[in-house]
């Protein structure tokens, strides 16, 4: 559990996070090197007065996107791609720890938008879902849930659920995977983040969502709200329309 200093320490890491995912998003573009966007990252974090990085930062465009941790960012963003950006910023210590997915031309397909927006829909009913009692391990449920049930379908006519490669997300701190595993139950003052994926090697095609939350006595706050997370608005973040 965080005190409030610690959490004010955690919202000017999340703050900082947030301005690298704004840079990010005017900087990709199809031709940008993965390491392009890095870089570009890093300069607003150390702008915003962070020391550095909570953990290596994450670009992977197409297939890269589906690879979990990858943070080699040697290829190019490539038309029709989609973009993962996975960053932290550490700020007096504490960390942030963000995802946003952009399509490297400024435009979805209507199947990339189709699951950006099934990953959406997990992302927030995961959101909605965060209170003291309730353990990660139960909050995935309910992000799988929503893969599993969708009418969406891989190229085998399987449900998505597979797909969802990882954990619902992890404490976050001092370090970016802070102590405490899936099984606590969630106490006010703890930070979560909240991060859903789809990852389909098959379309070349990653996607993930992460938000960070402090749990309140009656729910949670979350502490990234200020930046964009609905297909459209991602958009008008990258400034192509
Ligand atoms: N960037 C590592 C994570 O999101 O957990
Ligand atoms: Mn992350
Ligand atoms: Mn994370």
């Amino acid at each position: 559990r965080k005190d409030d200093g610690e959490i004010e320490l955690m919202r000017a890491a999340v703050d900082a996070t947030i301005v690298g995912q704004r840079a990010a998003a005017g900087t990709v573009r199809a031709g940008v090197r993965e390491g392009a966007v890095e870089g570009v990252v890093y300069a607003a974090f150390r702008n915003e007065g962070a020391e550095g990085l909570a953990f290596p930062s994450i670009v992977g465009s197409g297939f890269n996107a589906t690879t979990l941790h990858y943070d080699q960012n040697a290829g190019v963003c490539g038309d029709g791609e989609l973009v993962v950006v996975d960053i932290g910023a550490r700020y007096g210590y504490y960390c942030g720890d963000l995802t946003r997915t952009y399509p490297a031309d400024g435009r979805f397909t209507d199947r990339q938008r189709s699951l950006y927006d099934l990953v959406l829909e997990a992302h927030d009913r995961v959101a909605d879902a965060i209170r003291p009692g309730i353990t990660i391990f139960e909050l995935r449920k309910i992000a799988y849930g929503v893969f599993q049930d969708s009418s969406l379908r891989d190229r085998h006519g399987e449900r998505l659920g597979q797909y969802f490669l990882h954990g619902l997300g992890h404490f976050l701190g001092l370090d970016a995977h802070d102590p405490g595993g899936d099984s606590v139950e969630l106490e006010p003052g703890m930070v979560i983040t909240n991060e859903p994926g789809l990852y389909l090697p098959d379309e070349a095609t990653g996607i993930r969502l992460e938000d960070d939350h402090v749990v309140t006595l009656t729910g949670n706050e979350n502490l990234s709200a200020g930046l964009p997370i609905r297909a459209d608005e991602v958009l008008e973040m990258m400034h192509r329309d």
